[in-house]
């Protein structure tokens, strides 16, 4: 059994003084837990300072997204070494409003990937379809090839550090979250993909999360899918009590 993975993606909320007061909150409410990985993704401006305040927490950081590239001249951009020398250990690629107003395709998702993995960050790939795609029965098709970009050339040993979330967009910030049946769907379907691509042993260890309107009363539901392996959470992961929750979800 992996260890499941709860994030919490803040998106561009908080100063660094509410972020401080949230993860003092936070530290509080789920001191001892040990059988979750707990990861938060602040804005970029913040992590430097929280970095301090989640030692000797359940808590692990994350960026929300990051360039390929090394250095040099790219006005603007947060290079992988930069997020590992500010003590991030994740960064989360791919998130569907990347791909919806800055242009993220499978493509740049691969680059990112790569160079994250290359500076020893682990990724958290998001995928997921739209309402239409989902609509038009085309939502296994549109994941998995998504999926099938992400890692386009990503070697088996490097799998286990990659985590895939897969957040279906028309459940992202909606409160409509997809049924625990929906996502297993899903989520079975991408696993079946990954023993495809690199055999059994390779994919064992790798989680693969749900993200879309997770919140307090769902995530039990959720977690008892068997293919579920933990979450990424938007909203709710700016509320402490809620997010406590969530990391102490229970197996139903
Ligand atoms: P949400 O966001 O929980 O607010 O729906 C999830 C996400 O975008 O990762």
């Amino acid at each position: 059994m992996v260890k499941p993975l709860i994030a919490g993606n803040w998106k561009m909320n908080t100063t660094i003084q509410e972020g401080a007061e949230l993860v003092v909150k936070l530290r509080e409410l789920i001191k001892g837990v040990d059988t979750v990985e707990v990861v938060i993704a602040p804005p970029f401006t913040s992590i430097h300072h929280l970095n301090f305040l989640i030692a000797d927490s359940p808590m692990t950081l994350a960026a929300q997204d990051v360039f390929w590239e090394d250095r040099g001249a790219y006005t603007g951009e947060v290079s992988p070494w930069m997020l590992k020398d500010v003590g991030c250990r994740y960064v989360i690629i791919g998130h569907s409003e990347r791909r919806q107003f800055f242009h993220e395709t499978d493509e740049t998702v691969n680059k990112k990937v790569f160079a994250s993995l290359k500076a020893g960050i682990k990724p958290i790939v998001c995928i997921g379809e739209t309402l239409e795609e989902r609509e038009r029965g085309e939502t296994l098709e549109r994941v998995s090839s998504q999926l099938r970009g992400a890692l386009n050339g990503v070697g088996e040993g490097l799998l286990r550090d990659i985590v895939i979330a897969y957040e279906p967009v028309w459940a992202i910030g909606t409160g409509r979250t997809a049924t625990p049946e929906q996502a297993e769907e899903v989520h079975n379907s991408l696993r079946q993909l990954l023993y495809e691509l690199y055999g059994m042993e390779p994919v064992r260890d790798v989680r693969i999360i749900y993200g879309g309107s997770v919140k307090p009363d769902n995530i039990d539901s959720l977690m008892a899918q068997p293919n579920i392996d933990g979450a990424l959470v938007g909203g709710a992961s700016l509320k402490a009590e809620d997010f406590a929750r969530i990391v102490k979800f229970r197996h139903v």
